[in-house]
């Protein structure tokens, strides 16, 4: 697939079962949007996922899950690349001489492994989750990626990515292409639907709060009904006092395409009630077809694993060209065959 098209290169990791409103509105809406302008490369991160404890069984079945989601998300085999990241070995291959490359001082200043490693104890963290930004590196350097989809949170990586190409092209000779962060808009940005200041995820403190697609469509009309919202009656935007009743807003108008100004006069002098009624019925038509293709793909799983055997062997195609030339460069002996 030679394309002109600048190349997006992006990831989700096979840990979190069912996707949220939230995974979504926020990213993989706009990763089914991309694949009809830019070349686009997709995968699931299960290498990046071994970097805290797995059940085995359950990656192997989240890994078949994320994909079978994304494919009903709409993403579809035949423009754009959907991948499983270990399917790909160069990954880790290229993973390594990035680790060769980086500073000690420099990879323990990103932010989300110490984070991370504060969470689950700094003794107990594995040398795999302080590395994981610089297997990401490579993820996104063996694609020669334009740009990379990401949320905020992941500025520093793209930065760190960035400057080991630098390093890495100024040492050895041009090499790999420098990305820029695509940062994925914050109008997709959605809140917890009981505690509306806090981003919706799946650590959230009540499950009420929380939609997943893959849920009861009535679970889902039932979480929407009871979300929080404020004391006052009118259906209006404004995050500062009625943040409750702009994030259901926000979701109305991002699954509808209607615009927020739109449905405030759709629902003047009409109760929360109303709007919520209506969200609820929304939503439930949204996640009905989203759960059936996903069945769908659970049920056949050697169609679900043959598109993703096609997508190996597409991104390999790639990876497999910009290795060889990392390796060259780094002053590897060729292997000869
Ligand atoms: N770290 C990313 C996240 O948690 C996932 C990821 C892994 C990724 N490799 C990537 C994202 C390469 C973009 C490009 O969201």
């Amino acid at each position: 697939m030679a394309s002109d098209r600048p190349r997006v290169l992006s990831g989700i990791q096979p840990t979190a079962g069912s996707f949220h409103l939230g995974n979504y509105l926020g990213a993989v809406r706009q990763w089914v949007a991309l694949q009809e302008t830019h070349d686009a490369f997709y995968m699931v991160v299960d290498l990046h996922a071994i970097t805290v404890p797995q059940d085995p069984a359950q990656l192997r079945a989240n890994t078949r899950l994320a994909a079978a989601q994304l494919l009903a998300a709409g993403l579809d085999p035949d423009r754009c690349t959907l991948f499983v990241q270990s399917h790909v070995p160069e990954h880790a291959q290229l993973g390594w001489v990035m680790n060769c490359l980086t500073g000690f001082g420099e990879a323990s200043r990103m932010t989300q492994f110490k984070d991370k490693s504060a969470k689950q104890g700094a003794e107990r963290a594995t040398v795999g989750l302080f590395t994981y930004p610089i297997l990401q590196v490579a993820d996104i350097l063996l694609y020669q990626a334009n740009q990379v989809p990401v949320g905020e949170d992941q500025r520093q990586h793209i930065e760190l990515t960035r400057d080991l190409a630098e390093r890495f092209n100024t040492r050895l000779g041009q090499t790999f292409t420098l990305p820029e962060a695509y940062i994925l808009k914050e109008t997709g940005k959605i809140y917890d639907l009981q505690d509306p200041t806090a981003k919706m995820s799946k650590s959230a403190s009540s499950p009420k709060g929380l939609i997943n697609l893959l849920d009861e469509p009535r679970t889902t009309a039932k979480k929407v009904k009871s979300a929080v919202t404020d004391t006052d009656t009118v259906v209006r935007y404004d995050v500062e006092n009625k943040p409750g009743v702009s994030n259901l807003l926000s979701i109305y108008s991002t699954l509808t395409g209607e615009t927020i100004a739109e449905l405030e006069k759709k629902y003047e002098g009409k109760l929360y009630g109303a709007l919520k009624g209506d969200l609820a019925d929304v939503m439930v038509e949204f996640v009905t077809p989203f759960r059936s293709r996903t069945q769908a793909y659970l049920d056949d799983p050697e169609t679900l694993d043959s598109i993703l055997a096609k997508g190996a062997e597409k991104a390999r195609a790639v990876a497999a060209e910009t290795l060889a030339l990392a390796y060259d460069r780094v002053g590897f002996l060729p292997a000869k065959h």
